[in-house]
């Protein structure tokens, strides 16, 4: 059966940031049609997968699964823009993105990837970073008293301290952030008319990922020549049976690790900042408790759950919840849905901090399950340790405002009146 105007909401941008009505759509569809022929005017057609389990199985299935060719929702035109911009798509592949970050790799190669940083991530290694991560906390809830007793938290914050984490583990210099910012918001927040870039403005005819392929070329070459102890260092060179990685994929991994690393957990951090907020009782016992941070953390990112969703292609005919999904066929994992499914999460709206258990599926899962989701959890519970501490009362002034995306989402606007105490 057709239904054009639910597929078309399901592509659709503005969706996202409206909360209410992307759950009440997701909901429905969990219900009535969870393996949902998705066919929205000017996209290829996919399957919208919303039940937590077939999440799990598909991405688990990653043999018949992979992330290649289509791994994020996109229209034609953009598919096709993007492909012309480098001479794609590549014809042994298809992929029509510029980039090939770990997310567009699978098997073999994603294994050998992957493994260059895969114990770089691991709660061992980020162990020293953590008194790196207190001062950096320290700093922005400094900022938060700079401002006065109020903010745009959202905006003057949340977008700051994981950009300037992410930054110094990659080895940015801080005088280049603000670009970072600027790329990383327009790369994910392309869809949102706040964040757009104005090519009309745009000094030279280049366009936001051709800037990020030009900055790290460069930081390449320089880490090449001068080795550091950064995470570019490892990258720059690294060695995959025994040569050196290409261009294409050097710049990849760098822009992976800048932009997953970022919008993705000041998401999480404005948000979990709303649902203290607004749920009065939580932000109590917290307070009065702070073992509970990091239950509180994990249910932050459920909560919030900023990537909102990932893409599979079918490898052979495989069959879904009764559902026989095609060869070539693509399929939309929405971790947003699975996050609220009724028949994994008990009240699933509720914002709870001592859930138990909590194994959402904000991070994805399996073999591409996310490489910073220990780093995340650090960043977002210094983050509160430090605020928590400080704080005396809190409140929302203003509207909050989301993200228009399909891909990553989260508050762009959170204004606030708070009373702290300096450090
Ligand atoms: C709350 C914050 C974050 C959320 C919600 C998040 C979410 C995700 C999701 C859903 C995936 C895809 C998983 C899958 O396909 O199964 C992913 C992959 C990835 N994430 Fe994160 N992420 C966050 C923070 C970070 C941070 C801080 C980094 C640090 C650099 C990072 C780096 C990556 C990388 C490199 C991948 C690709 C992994 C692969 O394909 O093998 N993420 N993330």
């Amino acid at each position: 059966m057709r239904t054009p105007e639910l597929d078309n909401a399901i592509a659709n941008p503005a969706t996202y940031a409206d909360e209410p009505r992307i759950h009440e759509m997701l909901a429905k569809l969990r219900k009535e049609d969870p393996v949902h022929w998705t066919a929205p005017d000017g996209f290829r057609p996919y399957w919208a997968i919303t039940k937590y389990d077939d999440i799990l199985e598909i991405e688990k299935r990653n043999d018949v699964f992979h992330n290649e060719p289509r791994s994020t929702l996109m229209n034609i035109q953009t598919e096709h823009d993007l492909a012309s911009m480098w001479g794609g798509p590549d014809p042994k592949t298809g992929r029509v993105s510029p980039f090939r970050t770990l997310i567009d790799m699978d098997g073999e190669d994603h294994r050998a990837y992957r493994g260059l940083t895969q114990a770089w991530f691991m709660p061992g290694n980020l162990k020293k970073l953590e008194a790196r991560m207190g001062e950096l906390a320290k700093r922005y809830v400094d900022k938060m008293l700079e401002h006065g007793n109020s903010c745009d938290f959202a905006r003057e914050v949340a977008v700051y301290y994981p950009l300037h984490v992410i930054m110094s583990i990659l080895g940015v210099p801080e005088s280049d952030e603000p670009l970072m910012l600027k790329l990383t918001q327009e790369l994910f927040g392309g869809q949102d008319p706040d964040l757009k870039r104005d090519e009309t403005k745009s000094s030279t005819d280049t366009n936001v990922i051709l800037d990020f392929f030009m900055y790290f070329n460069k930081m390449t070459a320089e880490r090449r020549a001068n080795p550091g102890e950064d995470l570019a260092s490892v990258i720059a060179n690294a060695n995959i049976k025994g040569c050196p990685l290409g261009d294409l994929e050097t710049a990849s991994y760098y822009i992976i690790v800048a932009t997953a690393g970022h919008d993705t957990t000041s998401s999480s951090i404005a948000g979990g900042l709303r649902a203290l907020i607004e749920n009065p009782d939580q932000l109590k016992k917290l307070k009065e408790n702070p073992a509970l941070l990091d239950g509180a953390v994990n249910e932050m990112i459920r909560w919030t759950t900023p990537v909102q969703h990932f893409m599979r292609t079918a490898m052979e005919d495989y069959t879904v919840r009764g559902t026989k999904i095609e060869k070539g066929q693509a399929l939309q994992l929405l971790y947003v849905s699975g996050n609220r499914d009724e028949e994994v999460f008990a009240d699933p709206f509720r914002f709870n901090i001592t859930r138990d258990p909590n194994r959402h599926v904000a991070f994805g899962y399996g073999a591409h399950v996310c490489l910073g989701q220990h780093l995340a959890k650090m960043e977002i519970k210094a983050f509160f340790a430090e605020l928590l501490k400080r704080l005396d009362t809190i409140e929302i002034t203003g509207e909050p405002k989301k993200i228009q995306s399909v891909f990553v989402t989260g508050l762009k606007s959170l204004p606030i009146r708070y009373s702290l105490r300096a450090a």
